[in-house]
């Protein structure tokens, strides 16, 4: 018996993916919406979404085992949950984001390769391709911190503070709530060409177009500017090197005023990098999708902290589950 869950434990990591998957199929072949409203059979979900009847069958009926439909009588209909999320048009929708989750998928395809060579794999995409790719990728980082960046923003105690660079702010979803709360603070949402169409619309979607500015530039290579009491970078050390990442912290630290902050939101692993869980997979991640990533421990990111001129690094503060905030001042 006990030789039989232990093998079923290894068959679950084996057969993971197959409920993965299923989900990012819906997603990508937009089967929630097409049961929208509800009580749609088979044929007519295949119909509308211009699918085989064999396959939208079977797809249908896992869907319904996962318990993301409900099926009743040959026929089927959203959950609170999918229909919350998943039904195109609605303001809660999920979809374009979990694209992006499933254009990942293809890049994690070649993870033997990745692991062989130490490099990513990465196809190239024409310029439609790469604008969706944007678009998608933009979309899921909204809607995750949409639900962080309030969290983030009392962690913050942003009273005193008046002045942030978002630096590669991404939809700017952190600069708005730390706006909202916050009647006298302005920000800057630093972030790529391409990004900058699509910051600027959610910040005007926000009606924050008269606080927050959206600035087109290479964290690399572009000037900051000057005068900011708040360096904010969520979500972005883990796509660089420790190298990238000092650069990019020296730049930070030119752009702020004395007795300015800077601020990181990440994974930030143990010293053995093995927790948590989830950073330790997203660290995967990187590997397939970046050329240089990693998830960073607590002891480097405070060893770039004072390798750059910061002092005084806070201990971690817990985010989320498994995102932690770390603080040092400029002196
Ligand atoms: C994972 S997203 C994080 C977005 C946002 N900070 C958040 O937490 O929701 C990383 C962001 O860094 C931006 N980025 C990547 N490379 C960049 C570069 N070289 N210069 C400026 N921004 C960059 C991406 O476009 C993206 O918006």
């Amino acid at each position: 018996m006990e030789e039989e869950s232990a093998y079923e434990r290894l068959s679950d990591f084996a057969l993971g993916f197959q409920s993965s998957r299923i989900f990012l199929t819906a997603v990508e072949l937009d089967i929630f919406t097409h049961v929208e409203p509800g009580a749609r059979t088979a044929a007519e979900v295949s119909s509308s979404a211009g699918t085989s009847l064999r396959g939208t069958e079977i797809l249908l009926n896992a869907l319904a085992g996962l318990g993301l439909l409900e099926k009743s009588a040959a026929r089927y209909s959203n959950t609170p949950l999918t229909s919350r999320f998943l039904v195109a048009g609605i303001p809660d929708y999920a979809g374009v984001g979990f694209r992006h989750t499933a254009n990942l998928w293809r890049l994690w395809s070649s993870l033997n390769d990745v692991v062989k060579t130490g490099k990513p794999q990465r196809p190239p995409l024409s310029e439609e391709e790469a604008k969706d790719s944007t678009e998608s990728f933009i979309m899921l980082m909204h809607e995750r911190a949409r639900f962080r960046a309030p969290k983030v923003a009392e962690a913050l105690e942003l009273t005193s503070t008046n002045a942030v660079l978002d630096i590669g702010g991404g939809p700017g979803t952190h600069s708005i709530a730390f706006a909202e709360e916050n009647p006298h603070l302005c920000a800057v949402i630093f972030d790529l060409p391409e990004v900058v169409p699509i910051a600027r619309r959610i910040v005007l979607e926000a009606g924050m177009q008269d606080r927050i500015t959206v600035k087109p530039g290479d964290y690399y290579v572009d000037d900051f500017g000057e005068g900011y009491d708040l360096a904010f970078l969520s979500a972005i050390i883990h796509s660089n090197s420790p190298d990238g990442n000092k650069h990019i912290f020296r730049k930070a630290f030119d752009a702020l005023v004395a007795g300015g902050r800077i601020a990181v939101v990440d994974f930030i692993m143990n010293t053995d990098k093995t927790t948590p869980e989830y950073g330790a997979i997203f660290a995967v991640n990187m590997l397939v999708a970046t050329d240089e990533g990693n998830c960073y421990s607590e002891r480097e990111i405070r060893e770039w902290f004072a390798e750059t001129g910061f002092i005084n690094p806070s201990i971690k503060h817990e985010i989320d589950e498994d995102i932690c905030m770390m603080i040092a001042i400029k002196p």
